[in-house]
């Protein structure tokens, strides 16, 4: 069975590889809005949800894994970002995804910034987003997804700040996140709290330690009582060490469920790419603007991952995201903490048979160190150092 999968994959992938100069014919984010009319086409006929399944899907017992009591049949989900009003939730199982993350949605409709907000840097192989959070807003997405099954897709739901307004007035922010979260109480599996949106007006205010903490003291009281669903924090990924301890700390001490590692990259932080694809260079895109998915985040993330991981000694589920695009990539999140996975990029540059690859390739990696599931595997190659008890020995009387 595993050897007729693998040579069904290999013909998808030889096959995107002839169609995809056609589909970069398109400006991307046209190419972006095509494809997702073409997810939408599949996912509401029956017979086409089975034909998709029948390419792209893929099954084992070890891929099955448990994370904060929510059962996922595999690790790989998509990323926020690529269905930003939740419209594709129907066809996502049957492209072999666990799990997907819906938005970000914001409290309330968001244009998204203007001019041309995507582009590709194919020798970087990534993706530069200048979005700025474009959704229907929560309440109408909400409106639509309310009452929908997701059968064994488990959802997340991604909740951002509206970007409308240069000024930040903490008490308004606050209650656009809880807005979007209230409205969303009996959609989905979890909710990721974005703080770390790198293309909108205000920055990103919830780095501080301040602005965070009353974040997560509100969404404590307001939204524990009335959801169940397990609480992350998505991380950015252009912080300083003393940046994500505070977060993470933070997360932690509120007893949040875990965090998202990590967010797009900037590029003036960032010597992982190609300086001359970046669109500001040619004008394309204003200076200053834009962050970067894909290979040049990909060590960045992972490391952040390690660092988060032994930092709060596992007490934090960590979903690891950035530039997978192997069953490898995947792994090396895995093994050095998270729990599950996120990715889009692979998806643009390799296929859609990516997410089959991936899961395929986990199993043999599973196999070939002895685990029997996914969550044998997190962290075991980024071990904890011993606690510190940090007492003093009392000198010995003389
Ligand atoms: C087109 C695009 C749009 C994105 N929009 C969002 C978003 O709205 N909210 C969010 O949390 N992350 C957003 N992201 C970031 C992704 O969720 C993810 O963190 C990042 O792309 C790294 O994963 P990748 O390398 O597999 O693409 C976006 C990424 C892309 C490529």
């Amino acid at each position: 069975m595993s050897s007729i999968v693998a040579l069904r994959n290999f013909f998808l992938r030889v096959g995107f590889r002839i169609i995809r100069p056609l589909i970069f014919l398109m400006e991307p984010e046209q190419a972006h809005s095509s494809l997702k009319r073409v997810g939408v086409f599949l996912g509401n006929n029956f017979f086409l949800r089975k034909f998709t399944g029948l390419l792209f899907n893929y099954d084992h017992p070890s891929l099955n894994t448990t994370v904060n009591g929510i059962n996922y049949r595999n690790p790989i989900g998509l990323s926020a970002g690529f269905d930003k009003d939740g419209e594709l939730t129907k066809i996502y199982p049957h492209l072999g995804f666990g799990l997907a993350e819906l938005g970000s949605f914001t409290g309330e409709i968001c244009p998204g910034n203007p001019g041309k907000r995507l582009f590709r840097m194919k020798k970087s192989k990534s993706i530069v987003v200048w979005y700025g959070l474009n959704n229907e807003g929560s309440e109408k997405i909400s409106q639509r997804l309310s009452g929908e099954e997701f059968g064994n897709l488990r959802v997340g739901i991604n909740a951002a700040l509206t970007n409308l307004t240069p000024e930040f007035i903490l008490e308004d922010a606050i209650a656009d996140y809880l807005k979007t979260m209230k409205l969303f109480k009996d959609i989905g599996d979890y909710y990721d709290v974005n703080i770390s949106c790198p293309n909108t007006q205000e920055g990103e205010p919830f780095v501080d330690k301040q602005n965070l903490n009353a974040l997560l003291t509100a969404i404590n009281k307001e939204i524990r009582p009335i959801s169940e669903k397990p609480i992350y924090v998505k991380l950015a990924a252009d912080m300083t060490i003393d940046e994500i301890n505070i977060i993470v700390d933070a997360c932690v001490e509120h007893k949040m469920d875990g965090v998202v590692c990590t967010n797009l990259a900037k590029p003036q932080y960032n010597t992982e790419h190609i300086p001359e694809e970046y669109p500001t260079v040619d004008g394309r895109l204003p200076e200053g603007k834009g962050a970067m998915s894909g290979l040049p985040l990909q060590r960045i993330s992972t490391n952040v991952i390690r660092h988060v991981y032994r930092r709060t000694r596992g007490k934090l589920t960590i979903i690891g995201v950035g530039g997978i695009f192997s069953a490898k990539d995947a792994y090396e999140k895995i093994t050095s903490g998270a729990s599950l996975c996120h990715m889009i990029t692979a998806m643009i540059f390799d296929g859609p048979q990516s997410m089959s690859e991936i899961n395929r390739g986990l199993v043999k990696l599973l196999k070939a160190d002895g685990f029997n599931s996914i969550s044998e595997a997190v962290g075991s190659r980024n071990p904890l150092p011993k606690e510190r008890t940090d007492k003093l020995q009392k000198p010995r009387a003389a």
